[in-house]
């Protein structure tokens, strides 16, 4: 028992912590995006209505969707002492800011970058998730696949997509998305310690690949939409 308070309340626990759940939290949007893709079809969003159909109802999925609401709130919380304690220890700050000579600004910015993307979550959860599992008709309406009845998920989220301010602020919280990324993947391998002077290129690059790819297909989602169902 004494390791888990050693781990909660030492820095290099709490950092650890951070990249463990952070690698997780990658991992999701990267399943996530995929499934989101569907959006794309041209199938009337038959694809997408299958898709979460399948992942509302499957065990599994329930499962590790509990885990991801657990990792999103350890990241945040885990987050929030190591900054608490941050500014403890330096009440007034550095006299000079030491600029891009140490740290770059997406690193030095992983708090404001963090709380923008809490703010989307919340806001992408209470548009979607909250409105399929706990409002349902008539904002989401009901449709019928091989007889099989289910959310119309797809006209949920392509109505939203209608709205100019919606996929700007989409559109802008995968930038915000991008930068913490940028910054985080390769922390995380940092605090892990996984870090090696022959391997340490690759994995920032690697990090800096994710970060530009993932945003930008997802940001794809919401102007490809409005375009394409503009009219
Ligand atoms: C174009 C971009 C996106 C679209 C269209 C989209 C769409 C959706 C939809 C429709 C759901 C509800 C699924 C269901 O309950 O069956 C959902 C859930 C969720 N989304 Fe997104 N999403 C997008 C981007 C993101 C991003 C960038 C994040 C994180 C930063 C995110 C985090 C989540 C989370 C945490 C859930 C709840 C998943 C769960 O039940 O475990 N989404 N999204």
């Amino acid at each position: 028992m004494s390791w888990i308070i050693n781990t909660l309340t030492s820095t290099i626990g709490r950092k650890v912590i951070m990249a463990l759940t952070g690698l997780f939290l990658i991992l999701f949007l990267t399943v996530h995006l995929v499934g989101n893709l569907q959006l794309l079809k041209n199938d009337g969003g038959e694809s997408f209505n299958l898709y979460t159909q399948f992942m509302a109802h499957n065990p599994l999925i329930q499962a590790v969707s509990k885990g991801n609401f657990f990792f999103i709130f350890l990241h945040v919380f885990v987050s929030l002492t190591l900054y608490v304690r941050n500014k403890k220890a330096r009440p007034i700050g550095y006299k000079v800011s030491s600029g891009n000579s140490n740290s770059s600004w997406s690193s030095r910015s992983m708090a404001l970058l963090g709380t923008f993307i809490l703010i989307f979550i919340f806001l992408h959860l209470y548009g979607y998730w909250f409105q399929l599992k706990y409002v349902g008709e008539p904002i989401v309406q009901m449709i019928s696949i091989d007889g099989v009845s289910m959310h119309n998920a797809y006209a949920l989220v392509a109505e939203s997509f209608q709205i100019p301010g919606v996929v700007a602020f989409y559109v802008i919280a995968m930038i915000v998305l991008g930068f913490h990324l940028w910054h985080g993947f390769a922390s995380a391998f940092q605090s892990l310690g996984l870090n090696h002077p022959k391997y340490n290129g690759i994995i920032s690059g690697l990090g800096k690949l994710y970060a530009v790819i993932i945003p930008v297909l997802f940001m794809l989602i919401p102007i490809y939409m409005y375009l394409n169902n503009a009219g």
